[in-house]
């Protein structure tokens, strides 16, 4: 028998109030500052995923006291003066590159031989472009093709052997994950390190050293900005309440967009406009999107979104908005596979790096059900209309893809399946209680 996670179009329209769960981005920061600073850091809201646990396991790995209190309550008593000390066994990121970029980072000052290694896709991507300035700074890793398994070298016999040297650094990629690496080895220097973003990305690194009492000097230029810090730098225990993650709401929204009649309210969004690109495009494109009730939460502001079924409309998306949505793009050409017209997706290069190659998994999951959909260099062309479905979509391990392929077969003609679901734990382990909870027809792994 057929045992594959499938989703087919709903008899009737999703209704409901939901709330987004903790943002990912978030809560690997709160863990690994928390585990940095003096004192004990108390976490609320903070996600549970497969990520993250992963994230806790490194931060216990290297001395810091993680415990779990409730649902998303943690406390984490840091190793604050005495630093990370070694870990006994490798440590294990998982799926996770956000967890790997800035672990790395955040381990690099101490003079500690430490392995890395992760799952199949994450050792499958790049590490050079933070190996390359921790290498720079004076740290040491195992010589080879730069992916993981991987690890970094003790550079003499006593801690304060080879202290690390701060940097000016001007990274190649618009990477919130190579500037936030940089920065937490930046704290364990003697000096200025400093950042030049071409492209600003997101700002929750920034953000959060600054609730943790470190003075981070952000200058802005044109699109990007300097940002930088003075080391050595001691982090104060905080409290940290994590807000919704805008990415994961994304999945909701899409839903009720592209399923007639429908009408959902997502509270708890994160509105940090480094992570909003989605619905500023959502909106050009004709969606009914209303965010109200704005506040503070944890050094963000948040928002609580109403979104209705609409008739969309295909739009140009340029590749200045990449870094403010960069993790939307295979949800975003589900939606504009369903509006009228065409969709052109540019300066997409860093989506081929991700949890697969989502640039090729995207345009495939949409040819497979029926969608015209090319890739013309870095940009993904869409043809939008009525979709067919019926597709049996390869998910390739990216919790992204296997979510958006389920969504695209709310709004098909035909259901749609999916090879694997596990990897939506990574980012969104309630995604199919939320998706039931407002009446899509997914069924659930059992
Ligand atoms: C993240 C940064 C982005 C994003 C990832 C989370 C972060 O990666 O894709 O899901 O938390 O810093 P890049 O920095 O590689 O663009």
């Amino acid at each position: 028998m057929n045992t594959y996670i499938s989703s087919k179009k709903p008899s009737i329209a999703l209704t409901g109030c939901l709330r987004a769960p903790g943002d990912k981005s978030i809560s690997h920061r709160a863990l690994i500052l928390g585990a940095l600073a003096s004192g004990m850091t108390e976490i609320t809201g903070l996600l549970e995923g497969e990520d993250i646990l992963h994230t806790a396991g490194a931060m216990r790995a290297f001395g810091a006291t993680i415990n779990h209190i409730g649902a998303g309550h943690w406390r984490v008593t840091g190793c604050g003066d005495k630093g990370f000390s070694a870990p006994k066994t490798p440590i294990d990121f998982g799926n996770a590159g956000t967890g790997a970029r800035l672990i790395m980072g955040a381990a690099a000052p101490y003079n500690l031989n430490i392995d890395y290694l992760g799952d199949a896709s994450l050792s499958a991507r790049p590490m050079g472009r933070v190996l390359v300035p921790l290498r720079e700074m004076g740290a040491q890793f195992s010589d080879g093709n730069d992916k993981l398994p991987l690890s970094q070298i003790k550079r003499g016999k006593r801690s304060l052997d080879g202290a690390l040297t701060p940097i000016s650094y001007a990274p190649e990629h618009a990477s919130a994950q190579v500037k936030s690496c940089i920065l937490l080895a930046g704290l364990g220097t003697q000096g200025k390190t400093e950042i030049h973003e071409k492209r600003l990305t997101r700002d929750h690194t920034e953000n959060m050293l600054e609730a943790f009492g470190v003075k981070v000097i952000r200058k802005p230029i044109s699109d990007g900005q300097n940002v930088s810090l003075e080391g050595p730098a001691l982090l104060k225990a905080t409290t940290i309440k994590v807000p919704g993650d805008p990415s994961s709401a994304a999945f909701l929204i899409a839903a009720a967009l592209m399923v007639p009649g429908s009408d959902i309210t997502i509270e708890n969004v994160m509105m940090n406009p480094t992570r909003t690109g989605l619905f500023e495009v959502l909106t050009e494109m004709g969606a009914f999107l209303r965010t109200d009730n704005f506040r503070r939460s944890g050094g963000e502001t948040i928002a609580d979104i109403h979104v209705k079924h609409s008739k969309l409309i295909g739009v140009n998306v340029p590749a200045a908005r990449v870094p403010s949505m960069v993790d939307e793009y295979p949800i975003l050409a589900v939606i504009a596979a369903s509006a009228k017209g065409t969709t052109r997706l540019h300066g997409l290069a860093e989506l081929r790096v991700k949890e697969s190659d989502r640039l090729s998994a995207t345009k495939q999951l949409l040819t497979l059900n029926g969608v015209n959909a090319e890739i013309s260099g870095d940009s993904l062309i869409i043809d939008g209309g009525p979709i067919a479905g019926g597709g049996h979509v390869p998910t390739y391990h990216d919790h992204r893809i296997a979510m958006s392929a389920l969504i695209l077969g709310l709004g098909a003609q035909s259901p749609v399946s999916i090879d694997d679901a596990a990897m939506i734990n990574t980012s969104f382990p309630t995604f199919f209680e939320l998706m039931t909870s407002i009446g899509a027809p997914i069924n659930t792994p059992s």
